[in-house]
């Protein structure tokens, strides 16, 4: 990893390691985190101990812990995929997996970090995300980093039982609130 540390006001960001698989199965298989969140599973933690392999050794992924920064407590996962050294954009992730820490700004606070590694350690130009048109809890967080809503995909998503429409936002480098601090 290179540039600022990966800290926020709130959290700071690190490797995944195979020990936290156990933590991951748990929080992906939470069915309030699964009902906005596009993971596939349910997991176990076999399948999360292969996930931490295969995102550590990929080159177009930059994926961490959320670590809470008073007590150093795995709380979620996030980071950049599809990461496309031409167009120099990837795409945005996030879940905070224990439903009792959401609105307290982690979420807020993980994404402006992730953006903020986005645009100057990867020098990218273009940060994109997929949310669900009714998860407004995301689109208020990406909305406070910067994100704006580029457009609407209509029924995009069959999930638990229905198609969703999937808002596309997006945050370039140069409407970037942190671009020249
Ligand atoms: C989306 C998610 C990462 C946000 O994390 P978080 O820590 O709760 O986010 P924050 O507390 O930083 O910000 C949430 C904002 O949404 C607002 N919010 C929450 N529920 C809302 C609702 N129903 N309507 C409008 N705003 C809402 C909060 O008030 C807060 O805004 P504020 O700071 O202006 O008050 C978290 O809810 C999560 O992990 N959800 C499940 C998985 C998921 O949906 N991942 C994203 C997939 S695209």
């Amino acid at each position: 990893m290179t540039g600022a540390p990966l800290e926020g006001a709130r959290v700071r960001l690190r490797p995944l390691v195979r020990a936290d698989a156990p933590a991951l199965a748990g929080f992906v298989n939470e069915p309030s985190v699964r009902r906005t969140a596009l993971l596939a599973g349910p997991v176990s933690v076999r399948d999360e101990e292969e996930f931490v392999l295969r995102v550590r050794a990929s080159t177009v992924d930059a994926v961490f812990g959320i670590e809470t920064l008073d007590e150093r407590r795995l709380v979620g996962v996030t980071g950049l995929h599809a990461i496309d050294r031409t167009s120099r954009a990837a795409q945005f992730g996030i879940f905070i997996g224990l439903p009792a820490l959401w609105n307290r700004g982690l979420g807020t606070d993980a994404t402006r970090v992730v953006v903020r590694h986005g645009f100057e350690a990867l020098q990218l130009h273009r940060i994109w995300l997929h949310v669900f048109s009714e998860n407004l809890a995301g689109v208020r967080c990406y909305e406070k980093v910067g994100f704006v809503r580029e457009g609407l995909l209509r029924e995009a998503v069959f999930h638990e039982g229905r198609h969703h429409d999937l808002v596309t936002m997006a945050l370039l480098r140069r409407d970037w609130p942190g671009a020249g601090a």
